[in-house]
């Protein structure tokens, strides 16, 4: 399988495992309310009212429009976090650097959101791959970043690349998963936080 990063793109300056940092719940947003006003208005124009979502790597708060879905999934590594969850049906814990695969049926959900969060996959091929499994013809994934991290957990690749350069890399997950269309990226500064997003459609 193209792996999309090398040993040395993917380490990470704390090397224990993911689980471990992120034991203690944090009740926090990872971007300013103008970023975060921006994805709830993309995931408005994008996912249509009655989807069933998956908001993967996830905490206590979704971003999402007020628009009612058939079911959301929420997937991260905190339960404090997702049990706060309100927009949440139901959700699981999982390692994605221990086990990239996802709970969920193939052709199960029209939208996979992956919010602030994708700078620790060290297998980014590999969970990119299950997004493009579990959703159904048509459906959209949603890739947002902006220039914060927590820099001990993002990937080397991450870590060293411009703005730019973490588009770019997203776009090469994307493509390594085959199965998607092409990928539409959105670059911005609607507030202080840079606001950038690598949407694709699955295409069968
Ligand atoms: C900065 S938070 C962003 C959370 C949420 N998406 C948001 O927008 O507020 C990073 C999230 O990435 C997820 N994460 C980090 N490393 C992970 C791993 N190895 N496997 C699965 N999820 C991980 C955790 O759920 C964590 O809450």
């Amino acid at each position: 399988m193209n792996e999309t990063l090398t040993d040395a793109e993917r380490s990470k300056v704390d090397g224990r495992p993911d689980g471990e940092f992120y034991d203690r719940p944090r009740f926090v947003t990872h971007a300013d309310d103008a970023f975060l006003d921006r994805l709830r208005a993309l995931y408005d124009e994008r996912i249509p009212p009655g989807a069933r979502v998956l908001d993967a790597m996830s905490s206590w708060v979704s971003h999402l429009p007020d628009a009612t879905y058939e079911r959301v999934v929420g997937h991260g590594l905190n339960a404090a976090e997702l049990r706060e969850n309100d927009r949440l049906d139901e959700w699981f814990l999982r390692d994605l650097n221990a086990d990239p695969t996802l709970p969920l049926d193939d052709a199960s959900v029209d939208a996979v959101l992956c919010a602030l969060s994708v700078q620790y996959l060290q297998y980014p091929a590999r969970v990119f791959r299950e997004f493009a499994r579990v959703l159904a013809d048509g459906g959209v994934v949603v890739v947002s970043f902006a220039d914060r991290m927590f820099p001990t957990k993002a990937v080397r690749a991450w870590r060293e690349a411009s703005m730019d350069g973490r588009a770019d890399l997203v776009r090469t997950y994307v493509d390594a998963a085959r199965g998607f269309g092409d990928t539409e990226t959105l670059r911005e500064r609607p507030g202080s936080d840079p606001f950038a997003a690598v949407v694709a459609r699955r295409r069968r």
